[in-house]
């Protein structure tokens, strides 16, 4: 009888100090999972990458949509219709009325795109729908060459294609351009308006960010204007 109750207690001495270090360590390995977070320095900041997915619930129509070969646009009349790579393109259509700032009418065409018979082509997606004042920065084509009276050097768009952005043959070419008002990918590289040397061959992907990064990687900060004034003392 001693013994049994000699063995009992032994297993049970050994069983509360099992659980004694058991909890020690278990609170010990929660401990670790509070890491201190380091604030980043003020100039070194990801710019937005939600934008990636804004037009993600198009992707699978984009991969099963066949080309239209009879409409595509060329990466050359797309810079056409650009004072300089990255200047808000012109309006080469007719706009109806003068005075609108642009909104809905534009919209009708512009957030989704789709064929325009009138015009003979596929509207192009705004990358950029939220900035409802469109005619704020776009204007209507008056002439044909918009800096047609002076010496206007326009500065030459990057290149793209076979090797110009990627390390290894077959690798995912670097993007070329900044990310400043191009996170919306698919707006212009998908879809039958998107130029053909550009028009990407996998919009299902989604998170394109994830292979491609930007080749400008600086991100400068520019601080807050504040206006300098003499009678103005701290
Ligand atoms: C009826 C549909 C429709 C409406 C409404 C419309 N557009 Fe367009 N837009 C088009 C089509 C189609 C094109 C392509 C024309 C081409 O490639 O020849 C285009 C081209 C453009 C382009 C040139 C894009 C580029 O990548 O070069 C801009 C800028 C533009 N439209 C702005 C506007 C603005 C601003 C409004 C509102 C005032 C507007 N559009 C209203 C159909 C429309
Ligand atoms: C604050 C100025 C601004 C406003 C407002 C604005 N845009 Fe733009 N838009 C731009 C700039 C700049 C680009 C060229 C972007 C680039 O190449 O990175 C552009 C490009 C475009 C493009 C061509 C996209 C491509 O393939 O390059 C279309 C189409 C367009 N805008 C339509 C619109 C419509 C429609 C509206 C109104 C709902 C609008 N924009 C409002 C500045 C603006
Ligand atoms: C406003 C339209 C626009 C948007 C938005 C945009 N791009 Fe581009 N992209 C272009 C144009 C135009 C080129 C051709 C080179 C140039 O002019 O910058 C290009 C070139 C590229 C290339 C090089 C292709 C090659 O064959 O070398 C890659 C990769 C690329 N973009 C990826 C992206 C990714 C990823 C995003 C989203 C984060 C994006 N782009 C958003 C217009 C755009
Ligand atoms: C899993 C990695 C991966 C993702 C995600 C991805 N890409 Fe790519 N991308 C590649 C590779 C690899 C190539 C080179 C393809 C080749 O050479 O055959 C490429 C090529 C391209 C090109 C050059 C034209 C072409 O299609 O070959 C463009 C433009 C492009 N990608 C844009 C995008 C966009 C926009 C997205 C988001 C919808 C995206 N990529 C998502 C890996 C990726």
């Amino acid at each position: 009888m001693r013994k049994r109750l000699g063995i009992i207690s032994f297993f049970v001495m050994l069983f509360i100090a099992f659980i004694t270090i058991w909890n020690f360590s278990y609170q010990k390995g929660l401990e670790e999972g509070y890491i201190t977070i380091i604030e980043p320095p003020s100039n070194s900041y990801i710019p937005s990458e939600s934008g990636v997915f804004k037009r993600s619930e198009h992707a699978f129509d984009y991969t099963k949509m066949p080309v239209d070969e009879q409409h595509q646009r060329t990466l050359e009349t797309y810079y056409n219709n650009r004072a300089y790579p990255g200047a808000p393109p012109s309006i080469p259509h007719p706009v109806k009325k003068e005075l609108t700032m642009g909104g809905n009418v534009c919209l009708q065409c512009h957030q989704n795109g789709g064929f325009v018979e009138k015009f003979n082509a596929y509207a192009p997606v705004t990358p950029h729908p939220e900035m409802v004042n469109c005619r704020q920065c776009h204007v209507t084509q008056n002439v044909q060459s918009i800096f047609k009276e002076i010496a206007f050097y326009k500065a030459k768009p990057p290149s793209v294609g076979s090797g110009a952005n990627n390390a290894l043959p077959g690798s995912p070419p670097m993007m070329p351009h900044q990310l400043q008002m191009r996170e919306n990918c698919l707006s212009c590289h998908a879809g039958p308006a998107a130029p053909k040397e550009i028009r990407v061959t996998h919009p299902e992907r989604i998170n394109c960010r994830q292979c491609h990064l930007p080749t400008i990687t600086e991100t400068a900060e520019f601080g807050v204007f504040v206006r300098q004034s003499e009678d103005h003392e701290e």
